[in-house]
């Protein structure tokens, strides 16, 4: 692992944004691995402003998001689609057919999400994955577990994460309790992951990602274990290092 402190999340989302341009302009039709939350806004911000320069080009790069909630449609404002158009898609070239969301309202969410991982290898693998952290120190949707889901699949999410994720909707009973996941093993395909954490609510699951032996208690803790991960902190969450 490869980590590193900055002063603060608009510090990290130049530097994360930085690494996006980089990868899109040596490869041009490369494959993104995108995740939603607050913690990667800023970046998307950045990637937006160097698209707008003139830096880039998105035509040819295909994007695969981490995650969705069982039961919301992509026209609910608060699925990860619609979260995905109003934070970057809209705001860059890329190609509505490259852009892909698991759907929360498939017939067959297992069948969903088995097509879904067979997409992303046909489509060669992605090349570079964004990825925040649960408080809890899930990674995409993956829960603390007994042990590391390799694909795709439906999850429960827990109490925390509904606690953590509330803030974006009505009240707690509006989250949705189930979730369409890529798995431990879809993100450990990944060619080079960068994580980014910020802020001190976030510390204690960095410091078990980093510091504790690898543990699906710790779904991100797996990170230890891939070849090019870079973890991208702000002091706050870096204080328990
Ligand atoms: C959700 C997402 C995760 C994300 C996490 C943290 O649970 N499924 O991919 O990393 O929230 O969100 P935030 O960045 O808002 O703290």
């Amino acid at each position: 692992m490869n980590v590193r402190i900055y002063k603060d999340a608009k510090t990290i989302g130049t530097a994360a944004a930085t690494l996006f341009t980089a990868c899109v302009i040596e490869k041009p039709d490369c494959v993104l691995g995108l995740a939603t939350g607050s913690t990667p806004i800023p970046t998307y911000e950045k990637m937006a402003e160097l698209y707008r320069d003139g830096v880039v080009d998105y035509a040819g790069v295909t994007t695969y998001n981490l995650d969705e909630y069982v039961g919301l449609d992509h026209g609910h404002d608060q699925s990860y689609y619609y979260f995905m158009q109003e934070n970057l898609f809209r705001h860059i070239n890329v190609k509505e057919e490259n852009v892909h969301v698991l759907s929360g309202i498939a017939p067959d969410p297992e069948q969903e999400c088995s097509e879904y991982e067979r997409a992303i290898e046909a489509a060669g693998g992605i090349d570079l994955q964004i990825l925040g952290i649960g408080r809890n120190g899930h990674i995409a949707f993956n829960e603390p577990a007994d042990s590391f889901a390799p694909a795709t699949h439906v999850v429960e999410l827990t109490e925390s994460t509904i606690d953590a994720n509330k803030r974006f909707f009505a009240s707690a009973d509006d989250v949705p309790r189930r979730a369409l996941t890529t798995g431990i093993g879809t993100i450990m395909k990944a060619r080079a992951i960068v994580l980014i954490a910020t802020g001190a609510d976030k510390a204690e699951a960095v410091r078990a990602m980093v510091k504790e032996p690898v543990s699906p208690r710790c779904p991100a803790s797996i990170l230890q274990f891939h070849p090019n991960a870079t973890i991208l902190l702000d002091e706050a969450a870096a204080s328990l290092l």
